[in-house]
């Protein structure tokens, strides 16, 4: 019997670390229903003292999910640590994730802490919580270059004190896969008490190498990984939990564990997370990249169609490829439409929000013959955004663009309820649509990004627009889909603008 490899997903808490990814409580409940439905161990929903926002989202998902363990990071202060309890407090299964740094750059020039009161507030953290919860996370913040002998002192303090789970982040991505296993080894083979932990890993992926070294890790005797979908993360992400479920999975020869995941949700879960955070996945992308299983060389093509592992290692229908289901139409009724969308997991606060969402639907599928899952989700997206958070809403479009002609857009908008129109020129129609928008809202906002994915296939789906909008140190993702990609992209700015306006803070655990 092979031992569990438990599945610690960060999408939520790390992942939201991205530049621009931050999502909403409904959303972030909406994720963590299908992480629940992908069967990952523990979901990390969030930092409860980064904000009253963060707080609540932890809370939203701790009420909504049942099978998985829900976890809060928290620094080692008592008051983050009480935050972040109440914030579980509704969870059938709850973990505290306390960290603190270990290495000595961190140590020295961001703690001003010596080594002794490290290890002081550390085991204070893990008395403080246990007297409240049995399940107590320990993260050695930046362990990857932190020196071993004084790791081993620390968590086998920490151990003592009541810590169940031991983390070894290798927060700054800086280590390759023999040195990091190696460490593992060590920890595990020099701290008399390591037995009566899991240990775990969390590797960021500066160099590419999050994935790789998690798993050298595993093999030497890691027993929980902290992953993200489609690898989402602080700076270059974290490692991918698709890859990682993956490479076990495929290669139980070798691996002594394997996982409980069902790997017919990955994809679902990617392009979930994919579509709410704005954050593309490249088509060369493994597992959930739209090229993972296509075959271009011929004689590839030839050996899958004589005999498919030829040239095949996993089945695209095992990760959830080709389960792309045409699930209502233009004839579709509103019990159809809520029996869909409970089947996603998404919660309709109330009968007029369900109204609203059933008129857009109608009105798509007027102009869209298939509606599938992800064109659901999309919708959804939009449907969540409240008239308060809405203080620019886009009324209507006029746009012309001709061979030798210079592109002109006409928009009408209601700002704080007033209508405004303006019109401009552009490079193109989306730069002159930016334009005519930014002649009413004046933001100044710098245009980080602009992206558009289809949604689904065909020419008649719809296109996904990414806007990423800086404004006085904050970044901001603005969402908008339509059939008509000016259209979502104009949506897309307004989106923007209105994360722009509105005041919600967001602080990074680790600053
Ligand atoms: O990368 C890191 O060190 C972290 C910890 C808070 C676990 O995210
Ligand atoms: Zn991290």
């Amino acid at each position: 019997m092979k031992d569990p490899l438990l599945i610690f997903d960060t999408t939520l808490r790390d992942g939201e670390q991205s530049p621009g990814a931050s999502m909403t409580r409904e959303e972030k409940v909406r994720i963590a229903r299908q992480l629940e439905k992908l069967r990952v161990d523990v979901i990390e929903a969030g930092f409860p003292a980064a904000s009253n926002g963060d707080f609540e989202s932890v809370k939203a998902v701790a009420e909504a999910i049942k099978d998985c363990t829900v976890a809060a990071l928290c620094r080692t202060s008592d008051k983050d640590i009480s935050r972040a309890l109440e914030a579980i407090k509704p969870a059938r299964s709850g973990r505290i994730h306390t960290f603190l740094a270990t290495s000595s750059i961190h140590m020295e020039k961001k703690l001003r802490m010596t080594p002794s009161e490290v290890i002081t507030a550390a085991v204070n953290a893990v008395r403080f919580a246990r007297n409240h919860i049995a399940d107590i996370e320990f993260s050695c913040e930046d362990a990857g270059r932190s020196e071993i002998d004084f790791l081993c002192r620390i968590i086998e303090a920490v151990i003592k004190e009541g810590a169940t789970v031991i983390n070894i982040p290798d927060t700054v991505g800086y280590n390759v896969p023999e040195q990091y296993a190696e460490r593992i080894v060590q920890l595990r083979e020099r701290i008399p008490n390591s037995d009566k932990v899991i240990w775990s890993v969390h590797c960021h992926n500066d160099l590419g190498l999050a994935v790789a070294n998690s798993l050298a890790a595993v093999m030497a005797g890691a027993r929980q990984v902290e992953c993200t979908i489609n690898g989402l993360g602080e700076r270059a992400g974290n490692a991918s939990l698709e890859e990682i479920v993956m490479a076990v999975r495929t290669r139980q020869d070798i691996f002594p564990c394997d996982t409980r995941i069902d790997s017919t949700q990955i994809l679902s879960a990617s392009k979930l997370v994919s579509g709410i955070t704005g954050f593309p996945v490249q088509p060369n992308k493994a597992i959930v990249g739209a090229n993972a299983f296509s075959h271009e060389a011929g004689i590839h093509q030839d050996g899958v169609l004589k005999h498919r592992e030829t040239y095949e290692i996993m089945r695209a229908e095992d990760v959830g490829w080709n389960a792309n289901k045409l699930v209502l139409g233009k004839h579709s009724g509103r019990t159809a439409f809520r029996a869909r969308l409970k089947e996603l997991g998404i919660e309709v606060e109330s009968e007029q929000v369900l109204n609203s969402a059933f008129a857009r639907f109608k009105e798509l599928a007027d102009k869209k013959h298939d509606i599938f899952d992800e064109d659901l989700h999309a919708l959804m997206s939009d449907e969540a955004v409240t008239p308060e958070q809405e203080h620019y809403r886009l009324i209507s479009t006029r746009f012309h663009s001709e061979t030798g002609e210079t592109p002109h857009a006409n928009i009408t908008l209601a700002v704080g309820g007033n209508e405004h129109r303006a019109e401009a020129d552009g490079s193109g129609p989306v730069d002159a649509a930016f334009k005519a928008i930014e002649s009413v809202a004046k933001s100044g906002a710098d245009l980080l990004l602009f992206s558009v994915n289809s949604i689904t296939t065909g020419t008649d789906a719809q296109g996904e627009v990414t806007v990423r909008l800086a404004m006085d140190g904050r970044i901001v993702n603005g969402q908008g889909a339509d059939t008509d990609i000016i259209v979502a992209s104009a949506k897309a700015y307004l989106n923007a603008l209105n994360k722009l306006y509105s005041t919600r803070e967001r602080l990074s655990p680790q600053v």
